[in-house]
């Protein structure tokens, strides 16, 4: 068969090539690759930044998010031929660690969780591949193409449970959420947040392309420009960028007993504010900043229902390009209007 391939921190490593089958203890499903989404986290795995191989190999199967058809369900899952399923992306660790012990490999304390297509597990980006039945989520038939969207849907569902969670230790009315850049992260985290009670703000450099009337159609409010230029002081902000200055300033302008959720996963930069500055704020303000990562089976499970319950015609719109496996290079790369784009291995 055919895979997308890497040598982890070998820059321009990346190929589509002949690989072995996938090897039958990788689990009892056999599934048919139909699409794989492309984030900024293959982007940098692809660019050397990061990615581990398995265990005694130099190549990694790239890809994480994954939607499948299933081929063969194996002698002991409740999956049937034909049905679509998606694979959870981390494993846990095997000491295990307290976190990974009860589930919450996404809470993985000692870094020795593994991760398909990311860390030590290969990926997604197959023809064919393999998934244990417990790892497998089935989705909604109706969905189609939109299953591509349950795993950065599983990131946000963590997130907005880690916020109204960190949101308990007062009494809290949240009126105001904002969430910084507008890509599948953010879109999602607008459409879940909008779905409550709040005004929903979304921050984004594009001033043109698709975002500014997805953030609409959700009866939310877009803005361009600086966070601290906002004429508002968020109760919530989603931080779905990773760039210093947006955190930065997103910690300044924060409601008082805010939440911050970060999301994004950024580099380097320059020390634009101390960090004792930065502190004072949040400890004059009370406010929280949590770290968000991953997602365990408690959020693959409402993700699929958040999944479903969701207005498929605004989801179509953050798939901005489809492409061939054999043009993967052409999916790394950012084109102004994207928002979601896909590797598409098979018709749906
Ligand atoms: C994935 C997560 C993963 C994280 C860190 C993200 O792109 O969505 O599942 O835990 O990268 O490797």
């Amino acid at each position: 068969m055919k895979a997308i391939t890497v040598e982890p921190k070998k820059p321009g490593s990346a190929r589509y090539e002949d690989f072995p089958e996938p090897d039958v203890r990788e689990g009892s499903v056999l599934v048919e690759a139909v699409a794989v989404g492309v984030c900024g986290t293959d982007v940098e795995i692809v660019e050397g930044k990061y990615g581990w191989a398995p265990p005694g190999k130099t190549r990694l199967v790239l890809g994480h998010e994954s939607l499948g058809r299933v081929i063969d369900p194996g002698p002991s899952s409740s999956f049937k031929a034909g049905d679509l399923v998606v694979g959870i992306v981390r494993r846990p660790d095997p000491v295990p660690c307290p976190n990974c012990a009860v589930g919450e490999w996404d809470m993985c304390t000692n870094g020795q969780y593994t991760e398909r297509g990311i860390k030590e597990i290969h990926g997604f980006m197959s023809e064919r591949w393999r998934i244990e039945p417990e790892y497998a989520i089935k989705v909604d038939a109706s969905l189609g193409l939109l299953g591509v969207l349950l795993e950065p849907m599983t990131v946000i569902t963590k997130a907005i449970e880690q916020v109204f969670l960190a949101g308990q230790r007062a009494y809290w009315e949240p009126r105001t959420v904002l969430v910084t850049g507008a890509g599948p992260i953010g879109l999602l985290a607008a459409l879940r947040l909008s779905a409550r009670n709040l005004q929903v703000h979304v921050l984004d450099r594009a001033e043109t392309g698709p975002k500014p009337q997805l953030v609409r159609d959700l009866g939310a409010t877009y803005h361009t420009g600086s966070v601290l230029d906002l004429d508002f002081a968020p109760d919530i902000v989603v931080e779905c960028t990773g760039v210093g200055a947006v955190i930065a300033d997103s910690i300044q302008k924060v409601n008082s007993g805010g939440i911050i959720c970060l999301t994004g996963v950024g580099a380097g930069g320059a020390a634009e504010r101390a960090t004792a500055d930065i502190a004072a704020a949040v400890v004059l303000k009370n406010n929280v900043i949590v770290g968000s990562v991953n997602a365990n089976k408690r959020h693959w499970y409402k993700a699929g229902q958040n999944l479903a319950a969701s207005d498929p015609a605004w989801l179509s719109r953050l798939i901005t390009r489809r492409e061939k496996p054999e043009n993967f290079q052409q999916a790394l790369v950012r084109q102004p209007d994207d928002i979601k784009v896909v590797i598409q291995f098979s018709d749906i």
